[in-house]
């Protein structure tokens, strides 16, 4: 199993497929000049599938996370979904998307064994989204939540960041209209991980305001910890319920003690954080004949050096050289 030194196993395993995007978030990447990652660098399909296969069978990875930058950019994936799919112990696969094209390819990849998806949307207004996002694909974003839901990838979980003067006033709005079409909205604190590192703790909209804004309209109720589990999303129940809305304080309140991830970026490097400023390199070790053993191994030394917390309340915090879409968020 993947141990740390704080006592903490980790069971679930981001691996990002790409770095890049097809939409340009301002709080994600610069409109233009990011570097890509050079094709050679990336792993292979049967690279990743070789090395979920070792996590799900080998150290006790029991759910797969796939994102990017735009995991539904990868050509490969509905077989990589498919090849997941059969390992034994079976691990849930999810992925978290911008929802561009899953009206195409939903029930694809719900039929290759997808069990569901979180799709990132901040804003109602379409003339906010291409703001924030430097694109106008508004409505391609709402068909693919639409589709996912239809083809039953659910529970569909919509991931928001508010950005002051742009969304912070459309908490209550997301809300009541995430309730109306099923769909559960959580709110997500925005970090300092953006590649042009345009971060700053005085201007972010934080978990105690975007509170404050829901509860201008609805009676929230907190849910108690046992349901939290290693969830990073503080849950409160709507109105009595039976809605629940999430929470993650990344920076203001983060839930370090309890993770349980463990990270593999698109070109084979394993981190244990999002703020790790170290990674370990797979790709290496597999491109050099590595065994399973020898795999196995090098994860569980990465993951033992695993720290405390990502640190971002302490002075001497540095961001990490990677940007989010290349660490895969
Ligand atoms: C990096 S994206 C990758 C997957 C996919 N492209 C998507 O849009 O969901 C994953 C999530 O990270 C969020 N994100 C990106 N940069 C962030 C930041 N600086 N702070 C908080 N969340 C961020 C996005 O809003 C999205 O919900």
């Amino acid at each position: 199993m993947l141990l740390d030194t704080y006592g903490r196993v980790a069971t679930d395993l981001r691996v990002s497929l790409t770095d890049r995007c097809n939409l340009r978030c301002t709080y994600c990447m610069p409109e233009e000049g990011l570097q890509w990652l050079a094709k050679p660098k990336l792993l292979t399909d049967d690279e990743i599938v070789r090395l979920i296969q070792v996590a799900v069978t080998g150290l006790g990875i029991e759910e797969v996370r796939f994102t990017g930058g735009e995991p539904l950019l990868r050509p490969g994936l509905p077989g990589i979904i498919e090849r997941c799919a059969r390992l034994s112990p079976r691990p849930k696969i999810s992925l978290t998307t911008n929802g561009i094209g899953l009206e195409r390819t939903a029930h694809a990849l719900h039929a290759a064994g997808l069990d569901r998806i979180n799709v990132s949307l901040d804003t109602l207004r379409p003339e906010v989204f291409q703001q924030l996002t430097r694109r106008k694909r508004h409505a391609d974003v709402l068909r693919g939540l639409a589709a996912g839901r239809a083809a039953g990838l659910t529970p569909v979980k919509v991931n928001t960041v508010l950005m002051p003067g742009l969304n912070d006033d459309e908490a209550p709005d997301l809300l009541a209209w995430a309730m109306e079409h099923g769909y559960e909205l959580r709110f997500i604190e925005q970090m300092p991980l953006d590649a042009q590192h345009g971060w700053h703790r005085e201007g972010m909209i934080t978990a105690g305001d975007i509170l404050t804004s829901l509860r201008s309209r609805f009676t929230l109720t907190p849910e108690g910890e046992e349901e939290r589990g290693s969830a990073p999303a503080e849950r409160w129940i709507i109105d009595g319920g039976p809605h629940r809305v999430g929470v993650i304080a990344s920076v203001t309140r983060p839930f370090c003690s309890a993770c349980d991830r463990t990270r593999l970026t698109a070109d084979g490097q394993v981190r244990t954080c999002l703020f790790a400023t170290e990674e370990s390199d797979l790709r290496g070790a597999l491109r050099d004949g590595a065994s399973d053993e020898e795999i196995m191994a090098l994860w569980k030394r990465a993951m033992w050096g695993k720290k405390a917390g990502a640190g971002i309340d302490d002075p001497s915090f540095v961001q990490p050289d990677r940007p989010m879409s290349a660490i895969g968020g």
